[in-house]
């Protein structure tokens, strides 16, 4: 695998996969996981090379938010990459991804959604997330490009983008990978003390019963969501939010809506953990 810092050697070494035939692409923060590998392994399924880049992107962390304690390990990563068959790392410094000032750097914005739920409490990340890979999609030039439901509004954040703006990239969202004991893996669990370790995966396993009594025909939502929040906050989490809605529009459901998603985010100890699940609700209970 060869690994690359500056744009002009990444287009030289792409034009050469190029030629090979299509091209897949797994944008990462880096401090790779199960989850990213599993990302990895599905781009190999649709492409003939897997282009990966690792950037801790400065635009989409708030100013108290954890930029400088994000955890960074390069060398474990392009390990990690080599074993899983990637052509091409992409690892750019600051100063390649942004030449100009910060302040100056020209943003994407995706409306609506970009300003809900996550967006709420975390200001400006989803237009550092989509101009961040909005930018990538122009270095790399993918035929296709695989992100993770665990961040579903993110990946809906980029879909948006996407068709918005024509741009030719297929865009595959891949489930969620968790632990064993149902948490979803995060770069952000290693900032869990062991105690808080063994509460986490309590998240998922409430989504789960809340999704259960969903699929039972309950439709009271506000009352599920308010549940979900007091059983965290009883459990020492600190719910940042929780919502039930439409998978489709990230809207409150309609009453003929059949794709939910309830979304969560809450912090325990210094994680703000997410998470999500899905349910198809149909009017005979099928599909
Ligand atoms: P990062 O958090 O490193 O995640 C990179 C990709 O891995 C995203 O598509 C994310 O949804 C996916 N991912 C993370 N944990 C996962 C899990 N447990 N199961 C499946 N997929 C998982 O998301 C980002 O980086 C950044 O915002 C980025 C898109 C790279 C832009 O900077």
């Amino acid at each position: 695998m060869n690994t690359v810092q500056q744009v002009e050697s990444l287009r030289a070494a792409l034009a050469g996969l190029r030629r090979e035939g299509p091209i897949a692409f797994v944008p990462t923060m880096g401090n790779l996981h199960d989850g990213h590998l599993a990302l990895v392994r599905e781009a190999r399924r649709h492409a003939d090379s897997v282009v990966v880049s690792i950037f801790v992107n400065p635009l989409q962390f708030g100013a108290n938010e954890d930029l400088d304690s994000y955890p960074r390990t390069l060398r474990e990563d392009q390990q990690a990459l080599e074993a899983e068959g990637v052509a091409l790392l992409f690892a750019p410094t600051v100063e390649v991804m942004y030449p100009v000032p910060l302040a100056q750097q020209t943003r994407v914005e995706v409306p609506g959604i970009s300003g809900l739920y996550c967006g709420a409490s975390r200001p400006g990340h989803f237009a550092g997330v989509a101009t961040v890979v909005c930018k990538l999609f122009n270095m790399v030039q993918p035929d296709l490009a695989v992100f993770g439901k665990k961040d579903f509004q993110q990946l809906m954040v980029i879909r948006r983008m996407v068709r918005d703006l024509a741009m030719p990239v297929q865009v595959l969202g891949l489930d969620t990978v968790r632990e064993a004991d149902g948490l979803a893996m995060s770069s952000r669990n290693q900032y869990l003390l062991p105690q808080e370790r063994e509460q986490a995966p309590l998240l998922y396993q409430t989504l789960r019963e809340t999704a259960a009594r969903i699929s039972e025909g309950e439709r009271d939502y506000e009352a599920l969501a308010a549940a979900v929040c007091s059983k965290l906050a009883q459990a020492g989490f600190r719910p940042d939010y929780v919502e039930i809605v439409d998978s489709r529009t990230l809207l409150p459901p309609a009453p003929d809506s059949r794709h939910i998603v309830i979304l969560a985010a809450a912090w325990l100890g210094a994680a703000r953990l997410i998470d999500n699940i899905e349910i198809s609700v149909g009017s005979s209970g099928e599909e």
